[in-house]
C-alpha cells in the first residue's frame, strides 16, 4: 500500500524532496514545543532516515501528508524509541504538520486515515499515542480519534511524567 486519499488529503510514501520541506517544520518552534525529545540539528538532520528506514524494516510507517499538491507534515505509525520503552510495545500512532496548515482539521483528518489503516489493513490491535501533558492541540487531535488517556509513563530526556493514551480496534 503506497497512498491513502481522503477528502482533502493525499498520504503517499516519502519523496527525497520531503526532507528539506520536513526539517523546516521540525525547526519550527511552535512544533518543537511538546514533542517528546527536544529538537536538535541533528534530530532534525536524523528525521528523513529514520521515517524512510521505518518504512523499509516494518513495511509501514508515518506517512507523508499531502494538501493541495503541497506536503505538510506527516501522520502514521512508529514504533516507540528505547527511551520510552515503558509505553509498551504497541506503535504509536503520530501527527505533526506545518504551522501554517494548523486550525483546518487536517492532522485529524490525516491521523483519522492512518488509524483506519493500522487497524483495518495491518490489524493492529490497538495503537498508543505519547501526549505531553500541555499539549492540548493534540490532546483534542486525540480525543476526535476516540484515543483515552490511559497512564503517565516518565520522559527520563525531558525529565516529565507523560501522558499514553490508547485507542483499540
Ligand atoms: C498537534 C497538531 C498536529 C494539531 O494540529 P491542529 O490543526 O490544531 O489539529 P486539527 O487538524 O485537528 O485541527 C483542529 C481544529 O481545526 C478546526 N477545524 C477547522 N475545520 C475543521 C474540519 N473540517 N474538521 C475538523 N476540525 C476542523 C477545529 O475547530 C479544530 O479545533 P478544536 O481542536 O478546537 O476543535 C499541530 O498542533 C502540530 O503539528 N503540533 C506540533 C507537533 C506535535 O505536537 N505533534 C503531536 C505530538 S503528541
Amino acid at each position: 500500500m503506497d497512498e491513502l486519499r481522503t477528502e482533502r488529503l493525499l498520504l503517499r510514501r516519502w519523496r527525497p524532496d520531503d526532507e528539506p520541506a520536513m526539517a523546516a517544520i521540525n525547526r519550527h518552534p511552535d512544533v518543537g514545543r511538546y514533542l517528546n525529545r527536544p529538537v536538535d540539528e541533528a534530530s532534525v538532520d536524523a528525521f528523513y532516515g529514520l521515517i524512510v528506514g521505518h518504512w523499509e524494516t516494518h513495511g509501514f510507517g508515518a506517512w507523508a501528508v499531502e494538501h493541495e499538491g503541497d506536503f505538510v507534515g506527516f501522520a502514521g505509525l512508529a514504533y516507540v524509541p528505547p527511551f520510552l520503552a515503558d509505553a509498551g510495545p504497541a506503535p504509536e500512532l503520530g501527527w505533526r504538520l506545518d504551522p501554517r496548515k494548523w486550525g483546518m482539521g487536517l492532522a485529524t483528518e490525516a491521523a483519522t486515515a492512518a488509524r483506519d489503516d493500522a487497524f483495518a489493513r495491518l490489524e493492529l490491535p490497538e495503537v498508543i499515542s505519547i501526549i505531553h501533558p500541555l499539549n492540548t492541540r493534540s490532546q483534542r487531535v486525540a480525543t476526535k480519534l476516540g484515543l483515552t488517556l490511559d497512564r503517565q509513563i516518565h520522559n527520563p530526556v525531558l525529565g516529565i511524567s507523560t501522558d499514553i493514551w490508547r485507542a483499540r480496534a
